[in-house]
Parts: C-alpha cells; structure tokens; sequence
C-alpha cells in the first residue's frame, strides 16, 4: 500500500470521525452512536497502520530497494557463467598444483634417500676389503713376503675403486645440478677414439676382444664439443662393450654424417640386453648383474654420466639391444 494513500485514508477518517461526533451532538446520542463509533475505529486503525508502514516497513522497503541495485550489478557480472563450475575448476587447478609439489617433493626425498644409500653401499664394499687385507697383515702375514706383496696390491686396487666412485659421484652431482661448465672447442673426434681405443686395449686383449674404428674414407672428423667430456663418454661406452662383451668378440664404432651432425655408433657382439632391462640403464646404479658388475668395476654410474653429458651438449643418446646378439649405442655431436 501507497504511504500517500494511507495518510490520505487517515485523513478523511479524521474528518469523517469528527462529523460524525458533531452530527450525534446534533441529533441526540442514540441515532449516530453506531457510525460514529464505526468511524472512530476506522481513523485509529489507519492511524495505527500509518506509523507501523513509516517506522516499520519503509525503512526496511528502503534498505531492499538499495540492495537490489546491488545485487542487479553482481547478477549483470554473472549473467551467463557457471559460477558453480568456475569455482570448481579453480578449486581443481589448485589441488592439482599442490599435489603435483607435494609428489615433487616426495621425489626428492625419495631420490636423496636412495642416493645416500647406494653411495654408502658402494663405498662399503672396497672399504672393507681394505680393512680385511690390513687386519690380515698386521695378524702376521706382514711377516710372509707371498701374502704382503698381494695384500698390498688389492688394496692398492680397491682404493684406486674408491677414487673412481668418488669422481664419478662429483661429476653426476655436478652434471644433475647443472653446474658442470662444458669446455667446447673444434678437435678431430676420430684422433679421440683411437686415443681411446689404445688406452683399453690391455682390457679389451684379456677378453679377446677386437676394438675398431670404422671412418670409412676419412681421416678426419671435426666436431664441436667437450673434447674431455665426449672422452669420457667413449670410455665408458668402450669399457661396457668390454666388460659385457663376449671372449673373443668384437666392437665396433662407424660414424653416420647427418648433415649439421655426425652420429657415433658404439656396437658391440655381447651379452645384449632384454626389452625389460633396456629402458633402465641410463638410471644411476642401474645394473644388470650387480655382482658381475662389481667385479668388472662397476658402479652403475657411467651410463648416467654419458647421458648427462650428452644432455649438456644438447645431443641425445639412444640405445638398440637384443639378448646374446649385442647392443648398439648411438649418439650425436655437432660438426665444425
Ligand atoms: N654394452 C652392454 N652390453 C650389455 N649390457 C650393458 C652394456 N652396457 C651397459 N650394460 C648394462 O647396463 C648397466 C649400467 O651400465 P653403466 O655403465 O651405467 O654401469 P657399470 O658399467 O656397471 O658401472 P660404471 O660404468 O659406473 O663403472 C651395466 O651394469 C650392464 O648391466
Ligand atoms: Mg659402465
């Protein structure tokens, strides 16, 4: 109801409420007692509803009338999204992102326990061998000239295991970190192989094992790189063809032009490798055959390190495998 209306209805009431009181003084009391009091009830009951609606109703009409406007702008922000699923989907994004840190997170600590734990193995075992030929020989076999002399080299042998396991664990924390700085420079790739190929080949002949070197019609083969690092990557991969290699087999390197790239192949007549085994290789202290690759020396970091400093150089590795036939290891450098 109109605010305006009421005061009005009130009005009339008033005036009406106060005829009717002067037409019953005219007319005696009995014939205008009934409308006079039915209009006197009127006027108090429009009286009583015009202050509830002013004091009561229209301040809270106001209010309303004030946030509606409001609520008609967040409805105009609204009009055709799916709050619902909006607010959903961002509640998913975040959840996904923290659970992705926290499964990162996890990694690591994964990562760093299993690491410290394969590095105090590793390390355990030519430190005990050490401290067994030293307790042997101070129990007396100082004294006999045959023990001494062999005691002697197999820990001279196992200390020389344990500065290899430390250079290498130096050289994979530095290459996972990203912290090894590369020293590329142009130098002939086919003088490093045959470099390398004569410093194994005292390892190769006591497995009967023939390394070649396949240029074809070259004679040299200019690349772009870490001359020591690409070392290091031959070695590793020679000494594995040796190691896995089978008595009186053969390996062979051949290199395949790419244009901008050369890629080196390391191929060899082994033990090869099972479909199951292949994907693994290149994790660290991934082997095979763990107690036959102790014994031959091995830690299960080379491979890591060859991939890792591949990686630097911003070339790929990859390796083809078949058991008791052999495996082949191919990689790429940047001609110069
Ligand atoms: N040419 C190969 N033929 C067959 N198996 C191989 C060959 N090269 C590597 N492997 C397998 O992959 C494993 C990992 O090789 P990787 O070079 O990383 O370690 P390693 O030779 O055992 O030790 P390290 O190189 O640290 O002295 C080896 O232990 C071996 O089982
Ligand atoms: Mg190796």
């Amino acid at each position: 109801m109109k605010i305006r209306t009421i005061r009005a209805a009130s009005s009339a009431s008033a005036i009406a409420g106060a005829g009717a009181v002067f037409l019953s003084l005219l007319a005696g009391w009995e014939w205008a007692a009934v409308p006079a009091v039915a209009v006197v009830v009127y006027f108090a009951a429009a009286h009583v509803m015009r202050r509830y609606v002013i004091f009561r109703i229209k301040p809270m009409y106001q209010i309303l009338r004030s946030r509606d406007s409001k609520s008609g702008e967040i409805a105009e922000e609204y009009r055709g999204r799916d709050v619902v699923t909006e607010v959903e989907g961002e509640l998913q994004a975040w959840a996904e992102r923290n659970t992705l840190e926290i499964a990162r997170l996890r990694e690591n600590e994964q990562y760093r326990k299993e690491f410290v734990g394969n590095v105090s193995h590793e390390l355990k075992t030519p430190l005990c061998s050490i401290q067994g030929y030293i307790l042997t020989l101070l129990d007396g076999g100082l004294e006999d000239p045959d023990i001494n002399r062999k005691y002697l080299e197999q820990t001279e042998k196992n200390i020389e295991r344990l500065i290899h396991i430390v250079r290498d664990l130096e050289d994979i924390s530095r290459l996972e970190a990203g912290t090894l700085e590369l020293r590329r420079e142009r130098f002939d790739l086919l003088a490093l192989v045959d470099e390398i190929m004569q410093s194994l080949e005292m390892q190769a002949a006591e497995r009967g094992i023939v390394l070649v070197s396949d240029a074809g019609p070259l004679d040299r083969l200019m690349v772009d790189a870490d001359r020591a690092r690409v070392g290091q990557v031959l070695i590793n991969l020679l000494s594995n063809s040796i190691k896995y290699g089978k008595e009186g087999g053969r390996t062979r390197v051949r290199y395949v032009d790419m244009f901008e790239k050369v890629m080196v192949e390391v191929q060899d007549n082994g033990i090869g490798l099972t479909a199951e085994q292949l994907p693994r290789i290149f994790e660290r202290f991934y082997r095979v055959d763990k107690s036959r690759s102790r014994a031959a020396g091995g830690t299960g970091l080379g491979l890591a390190i060859v991939k890792h400093i591949l990686e630097a150089h911003k070339e790929t590795i990859t390796v083809r495998s078949t058991p008791d036939v052999g495996t082949t290891f191919s990689f790429t450098l940047a001609k110069a």
